[in-house]
């Protein structure tokens, strides 16, 4: 899909990090694949101080340290590169923005259809839209202006609502984009695909057939070099209330009648919230949260959380974090729904696995377990269905085979990253992989008992790195007579997988 002509970028926050890894290569990529528009133009902001010939040689340092890059190619990109440095907190700078701006619609002959990217601190997030409204660069008149913030939206309830609140001031909601890049992600979509393009799961996808559900989002590496904020986010912010119940969301909606972003968006928000709001006694029994120790790792001594860059010493910070929650309504009623994310596991793995109801009579003598679909999201992405099979030979005994499908037998087909979809999907005007202010409100409210829940003298338990969290978070489904699948990076290696 390509961008209609004549639409252009200004990325705030340009000189950091995100914009460097994610954003700039993203857009590179679009513009390699013919999937940018003729005349566009990219402008970096940022306080540094560089002129665009070093913003662009800066860039390109970078860039050219991916394989196979076209250098080429890439210097045809960076002409289409500018930066302008100013104090991104100082309203009066944005007329220098005003100016830069007016010369280059002029030079590339273009309508002023421009998506503003905060790559920036959070405590921008307000601020930005407040200072190009200022400068009236919110106008839509002579062109779309469009937005796009990045997490975290908002750090409880009452910043979220307060952070609406402020984009509202200066932009109406068809403008604002706000990013989650777990829908970015392919396989993320394809559950709307899988679910709503095959009849024959819908008829089972309820109470009725399903037992339970274990959403999964585990990572290999720790905080790495992020630990200044993650101790101010934990688990709890930094995955699960955005990610993890994105995709929670899209497993259980309803079938849209169209897909697009007010239908899609629509079916989402009721899941969200129709979440059973968590007393501190369902917490009490269904929460876990754990933080990584210092542990043996194959011969290497892997530093414990608490002595990570950036971390407090005595910090309750949680770094896994198991829940068990449920969707109240006719669909869902009772089926339990099993949440894990944390840092330091054995492997980096995201992934669904819907468990059916067992048969309701045993007829064999070893029946094989009940039928399971495992969608994985990431790494090795794809689908198993398992189911029982006759095992050969005499008698009739059951036991336990899988097909699959996995991504990576399309061949060439090569998956979009989640930024290069998302980029192109906001360039274009489609906002339905993007979370609506509702949506984000009901992530928050669903999530505020646990905020505060985490706030009071709860139980954290250490687990030991490359191990799968805390054993209560084992107990949390041994419980009610099931275990949480221990998924191997390859999707069909059905064994425990460990360190
Ligand atoms: C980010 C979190 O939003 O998502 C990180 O801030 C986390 O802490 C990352 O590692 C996970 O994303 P992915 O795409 O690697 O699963």
């Amino acid at each position: 899909m390509k961008v209609p002509d004549n639409s252009n970028v200004v990325i705030f926050g340009a000189s950091g990090d995100l914009n460097f890894r994610k954003l700039v290569p993203a857009l590179y990529h679009l513009f390699s694949t013919d999937q940018l528009p003729a005349r566009f133009f990219i402008l970096g902001v940022s306080r540094s101080a560089f002129t665009d010939t070093e913003f662009r040689q800066a860039i390109s340092s970078q860039m050219l340290k991916i394989e196979g890059m076209d250098s080429q190619r890439l210097s045809e990109f960076m002409e289409h590169l500018y930066y302008l440095s100013i104090n991104t907190a100082d309203e009066h700078d944005y007329g220098r923005l005003k100016e830069r701006l007016l010369a280059l619609y002029e030079q590339y002959q273009a309508p002023h259809n421009t998506l503003y990217y905060l790559a920036t601190p959070p405590s921008l997030f307000g601020v930005i839209p407040r200072c190009l409204a200022a400068h009236e660069l919110n106008k839509e008149a002579e062109g779309w202006k469009r937005l796009i913030v990045e997490k975290p939206i908002g750090y409880d309830f009452e910043s979220a609502v307060a952070l609406d609140d402020q984009l509202h001031q200066y932009f109406e909601e068809h403008q604002i984009y706000r990013i989650d890049h777990y829908l970015g992600k392919e396989t993320v979509q394809n559950l709307l695909v899988f679910r709503f393009a095959n009849g024959m799961f819908e008829p089972l996808w309820s109470r009725n057939f399903i037992d339970y559900v274990e959403i999964t989002g585990a990572e290999l590496l720790g905080v790495e070099e992020r630990g200044g904020y993650y101790d101010g986010s934990g688990a709890l912010r930094d995955m699960f209330q955005n990610h993890l119940l994105q995709v929670l969301a899209m497993i259980a909606m309803e079938p849209p009648a169209a897909i697009n972003a007010d239908a899609t968006r629509d079916e989402v928000v009721k899941v969200l919230q129709s979440l059973r709001p968590l007393s501190d006694h369902d917490l009490e029994h269904n929460l876990v949260l754990g933080q990584y120790t210092e542990s043996e790792v194959r011969g290497d001594t892997l530093p414990g959380y608490r002595d990570e860059n950036g971390v407090a010493s005595e910090s309750r910070t949680e770094t896994y974090l198991g829940l068990k929650l449920q969707i109240e309504n006719w669909r869902w009623s009772g089926v339990p729904f099993y949440v894990r994310t944390g840092k330091r596991l054995p492997t980096r793995v995201t992934e669904v696995v819907i468990h059916f109801r067992p048969t309701p009579h045993p007829v064999f003598s070893q029946n094989a377990p009940a039928n399971k679909l495992i969608i994985r999201i990431q790494p090795d992405e794809g689908i198993v269905m398992n189911f029982g099979l006759k095992k050969p030979g005499a008698g009739f005994e059951a036991e336990d085979v899988s097909m699959d499908f996995r991504y990576q037998d399309l061949g060439e087909t090569k998956l979009l990253s989640a930024y290069e979809r998302l980029l192109l999907d906001a360039l274009n005007g489609d906002a339905t992989l993007f979370a609506r202010s509702d949506a984000v409100l009901a992530c928050w409210k669903f999530v505020a008992p646990i905020l505060n829940y985490k706030d009071g003298p709860m139980a954290l338990y250490g687990y030991a790195c490359g191990t799968w969290g805390p054993k209560e978070a084992d107990a949390l489904l041994e419980r009610d007579g099931r275990r949480w699948r221990y998924p191997c990076k390859n999707l069909t290696n059905t064994h425990y997988c460990e360190l």
